[in-house]
């Protein structure tokens, strides 16, 4: 496995540390609907904070705004960070003398949070004017990349910043990659690959890749409902519990228990796509079964990566809270293009070579 440079090797004490990550959360009406991706940012804050770092400045976009927008301002991440952590500000800029007065008033180890990246066409531009002048404003001497999520983009937070400060990489960046790149390079085997979800277009490539490496793949999901084809170490869900109106919106019982004796047989699973219609109750039996199997599964790796998978693992955590998991990724096409062996424009220059 590839050795990269964290925050663990970077000297903190002192030091204004600028830390790129990804608080792309789902908004409804200003309200976030899910706080993973903050509460995950939560450990670099932590230790950051343990090793002294003096001010802490944090930068992430929102969306994807077309200039200024204001509903898809940060503040009211910050407001759920301040919840979660204590001394958290915001500045609704991201350069200038304005910010760099805002971190001269942070106090030792405080936070700021400035305004979403997107707002400025330099950050997809890949400026590294752009992102110099943000460095400058705040004054960092050291960058920490810990948005996993966006690091399969070429902007300017995660690529032209290589060429101005040394690039650490935050805990969850480290967690996100150590087990990705397990799962892949040295997985416990059996490693099985649960395929759900919808858009055969995305997976297909998923399931090829995994199936030079995995001892097992299972499908299920609208892929399957439309008639993927079976191959050899690649089980198709075979039944499906169906509406009024004949449409397959689950996975049905005979596909489900058969999915289950993989999992009882797999030292890694990786899970990627739900089973069904998962969000209508009537239609999330086989989700659920798969996310309480692997979170009660003390003997294998457990990795469950894309958005809609993750959410509703994390609804099913709040009311069972002892289901654990290996990894619940942040990262939605960042841990498909991970896990699909691609180039990440985001962590190239963290690899020690
Ligand atoms: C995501 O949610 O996948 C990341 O935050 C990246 O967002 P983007 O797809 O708008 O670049």
């Amino acid at each position: 496995m590839r050795k990269i440079r964290t925050i663990r090797d970077a000297n903190l004490k002192g030091q204004v540390v600028l830390v790129r990550v990804d608080y792309n959360v789902p908004m409804e009406n200003g309200v976030i609907t899910d706080d993973l991706r903050i509460r995950a940012s939560l450990e670099t804050l932590k230790f950051l904070r343990e090793k002294g770092a003096k001010k802490i400045v944090l930068i992430s976009h929102l969306g994807r705004p077309e200039g200024k927008d204001k509903n898809l301002s940060l503040a009211p991440v910050a407001k759920d960070l301040a919840k979660l952590v204590s001394d958290v500000s915001f500045i609704d800029d991201v350069s200038g003398p304005d910010v760099s007065a805002a971190v001269e008033r942070l106090k030792d180890g405080g936070i700021l949070l400035l305004e979403n990246l997107r707002f400025y066409s330099g950050e997809e531009e890949n400026s590294e004017d752009f992102i110099r002048e943000i460095v400058d404003s705040v004054g960092a001497s050291v960058f920490v990349q810990d948005g996993f999520a966006v690091v399969h983009r070429a902007h300017a937070s995660t690529d032209a910043i290589g060429n101005i400060l040394p690039i650490y990489a935050g805990l969850l960046l480290e967690k996100e990659i150590a087990n990705l790149e397990k799962a892949m390079e040295n997985p416990a085997r059996p490693l099985l690959l649960i395929i759900g979800g919808s858009k055969v277009e995305d997976k297909a490539p998923l399931i090829e890749k995994f199936s030079k490496i995995a001892d097992q793949i299972v499908v299920g999901g609208k892929i399957a409902a439309d008639g993927y084809e079976p191959k050899e170490k690649i089980y198709v869900a075979e039944d499906f519990d169906e509406d009024g109106e004949g449409n397959k919106l689950d996975v049905g019982p005979v596909s489900t228990a058969k999915i289950a004796g993989f999992i009882t047989d797999a030292k890694t699973i990786v899970w990627n796509g739900l089973m069904g219609k998962a969000e209508d109750p009537a239609f999330s039996t086989a989700s659920t079964i798969v996310a309480e199997m692997m979170g009660e599964k003390e003997d294998a790796e457990t990795i469950i990566c894309g958005g809609d998978t993750t959410g509703f693992v994390e609804e099913l955590v709040k009311t069972h809270p002892n289901l654990k998991y290996s990894l619940i990724s942040t990262g939605g096409g960042a841990a498909l293009q991970f896990l699909l062996g691609k180039e990440l424009p985001g962590i190239e220059k963290i690899f020690i070579s």
